[in-house]
């Protein structure tokens, strides 16, 4: 069975590519068959993460109903596939984000993990992302409005039926003024699932176009994604690979 996951945050730049890209990755390197999807229609960047050149057949076209989903996918050097968006203003008419979940019903039954990466915001393409979703991701930093944008995506997915099933803390490195992981429980009302720590091997990694699993193995934000992803695939890590973080 295809588990959709759809990685959102409500907040704008708290990791969601990050970490759709280098999970995306880390499952395939756990041989699970993964689909990454760009659903970022308005201003798509996972081909930016993971340096994907121009395709002549994008999630915009899917969208328009020139071509089948299938006719999307392309194979990334990490493992996964990916499906992405177009990038150009053109793209974007005659582009309805609400078809999304119907377009890709098409790819269920072929893949065992499929990843949206999902907009900023709360709008009609993050609803269409929250909606196409089996799971939900949450992503967000440790402070009170990335948190607080977090609780609203929350309330709206439960609307839409679509059911959170983890909460990620990105960007953490265990400053006084950050909010503590017991703090952020208590006002999302679910334990946090993983913990990522701010790490500077994630911009270089942006920078050189690789998912930072990859560009840097062991630093601190691969291994702490390698575990997220471990415990979605239902994998269990060496020992020392499961190095955890300390940061509650
Ligand atoms: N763990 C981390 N450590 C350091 N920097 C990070 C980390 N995670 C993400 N970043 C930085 O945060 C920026 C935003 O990340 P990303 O593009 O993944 O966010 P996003 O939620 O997808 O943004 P948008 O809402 O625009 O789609 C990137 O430039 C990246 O370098
Ligand atoms: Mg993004």
């Amino acid at each position: 069975m295809t588990r959709i996951i759809t990685i959102a945050g409500g907040k704008g730049g708290v990791g969601k590519t990050t970490l759709s890209a280098n999970l995306g990755a880390a499952l395939a390197d756990f041989d699970r068959d993964t689909t990454i999807i760009d659903a970022n229609l308005t201003t798509p960047n996972l081909g930016l993460h993971l340096g994907i050149p121009l395709y002549p057949v994008t999630l915009h076209d899917v969208l328009k109903g020139k071509n089948n989903i299938k006719d999307a996918i392309y194979e990334h050097e990490s493992g996964a596939k990916i499906v992405p968006a177009g990038i150009s203003l053109r793209d974007l008419r005659g582009t309805d984000a609400r078809d999304l979940p119907n377009a890709i019903l098409d790819l269920l039954g072929h893949n065992d993990i499929i990843i949206l990466d999902a907009a900023a915001g709360l709008g009609k393409e993050a609803l269409a992302a929250m909606e196409s979703a089996d799971e939900l991701l949450l992503i967000t930093t440790p402070e009170l409005p990335a948190v607080t944008d977090a609780l609203k995506a929350i309330k709206l997915s439960e609307q839409l039926g679509a059911k959170t099933t983890g909460i990620i803390v990105n960007r953490v490195s265990g400053g006084k003024h950050e909010m503590k992981m017991r703090e952020i429980e208590n006002m999302l009302g679910r334990s946090v699932m993983g913990v990522i720590p701010e790490d500077s091997a994630v911009h270089r990694s942006i920078a050189y176009r690789t998912p930072v699993i990859h560009y840097a193995p062991r630093s601190n934000a691969a291994k702490a994604i390698r575990q997220i992803a471990a415990d979605i695939a239902g994998v269990r890590l060496k020992e020392e690979q499961r190095k955890r973080f300390r940061f509650f």
